[in-house]
């Protein structure tokens, strides 16, 4: 099998899925998206371009404010006020998003693309009954009647795991736990069979053994069905487990887009691997958080033509190339993408 894609899947998961159907089905190129506040122009997604194949898990990381909600909402149309997409291309099967009208984008969204909230309460209306919901969300997106819309919905709620979903319909959102309302909005984003499934840190209240069985119940789900699913999370140790592929985000870029064995096995960026040497501090695997770095990231209002992560960067070998000439992103023989002009392909070569 031969795979264009930038982002290439680690020959594991290529080898474990055998000759199913790896056929591309998201394609995102030179994403910019831009939030204009009072302060000035926040540049909060510049220039990402990725591709999803079919049953791909590609988890996204970096850290608080980087750019991975922006992103996310930017795929469906959903970027708050007073953001707005300002170019790039989000092709869905070959279908592009960017520039669809409300109606159109409200077709796609909860039918070809499911997602699942950073917050259940707030994806959640608490005012209506789980059943009322999920009827809704069905109905919305396929011609079935109510009786049938609420048989699909139990079905799909014993799936994630709600014991007598007949009786457990007719309750509200507080009636559930913090872990049932994330199965809840799991099986809401599966209803309508999504192409991609988008998974923004569902799990950020949760402790951390139920973060893990609802991700991993969400990975089993997607595979299971053929979706492929975008995860945004900052615990790694999810990403190791579950993700075929990741994208590690700083500063509203992709500074290294590589498959999960190569990023743990010898990660090429040095934001990357300094976000994987915190992560042995037992403490900060305890969390499930994603670790501090030390230093802050730049001022997102700021366009600097260096590479962004020059101030923090450990490595230091050309100050005046890292601090005048932005990284272009490039490919390592390894198959990894990164945005440095220093990575290197060898172990411990890098930093
Ligand atoms: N509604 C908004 N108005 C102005 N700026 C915003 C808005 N939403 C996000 N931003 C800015 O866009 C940048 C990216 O934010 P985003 O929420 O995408 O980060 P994130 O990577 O999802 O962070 P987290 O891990 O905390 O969820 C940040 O600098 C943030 O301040
Ligand atoms: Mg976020």
């Amino acid at each position: 099998m031969s795979h264009t894609n930038a982002f290439p899947l680690p020959s594991q998961s290529v080898a474990e899925n055998g000759d199913r159907d790896r056929s591309l089905v998201l394609s995102v190129n030179g994403l910019v998206t831009d939030f204009d506040t009072a302060s000035g122009t926040v540049h909060a997604v510049r220039d990402v371009s990725f591709e999803l194949r079919k049953r791909q898990r590609l988890a996204i990381v970096g850290e608080s404010g980087s750019g991975k909600s922006a992103m996310a909402m930017s795929l469906v149309g959903l970027v708050p006020q007073p953001g707005r997409v300002v170019s790039g291309s989000v092709k869905l099967n070959g279908t592009e998003l960017v520039g669809l009208d409300d109606a159109g984008i409200s077709r796609i969204r909860g039918k070809d693309i499911g997602l699942v909230f950073q917050d259940p309460m707030a994806a959640l209306d608490p005012l209506k009954t789980i059943g009322s919901q999920f009827v809704e969300t069905i109905r919305v997106h396929q011609d079935v009647s109510v009786k049938v819309a609420r048989r699909m919905a139990c079905e799909l709620l014993a799936e994630v795991g709600v014991n007598d979903p007949q009786r457990r319909i007719a309750d509200y959102p507080h009636q559930y736990s913090g872990g049932m309302r994330q199965r809840v909005l799991i099986a809401m984003a599966i209803a309508n069979d999504p192409t991609v499934v988008i998974a923004d840190e569902p799990t950020t209240a949760l402790d951390v053994t139920t973060q893990a069985q609802v991700l991993d119940l969400l990975a089993k789900i997607c595979d299971e069905r053929g979706n492929a699913l975008i995860m945004i999370t900052h615990n790694l140790g999810i990403v190791e487990e579950l993700c075929d592929s990741v994208n590690v985000m700083y500063a509203g870029r992709f500074v290294e887009s590589t498959s999960t064995r190569s990023l743990f096995g010898s990660p090429a960026h040095p934001y990357s691997k300094a976000l994987l040497d915190c992560v042995i501090d037992p403490a900060a695997t305890k969390r499930g958080a994603l670790p501090a770095i030390p230093g802050s990231p730049p001022d997102l209002s700021v366009d600097e033509p260096g590479c962004p992560f020059v101030a923090r960067c450990p490595l230091g070998r050309d100050e005046l190339r890292c601090a005048t000439e932005r990284p272009e992103a490039r490919a390592l023989a390894s198959g990894a993408v990164v945005r440095c002009h220093f990575a290197s392909d060898t172990p411990g070569d890098a930093a």
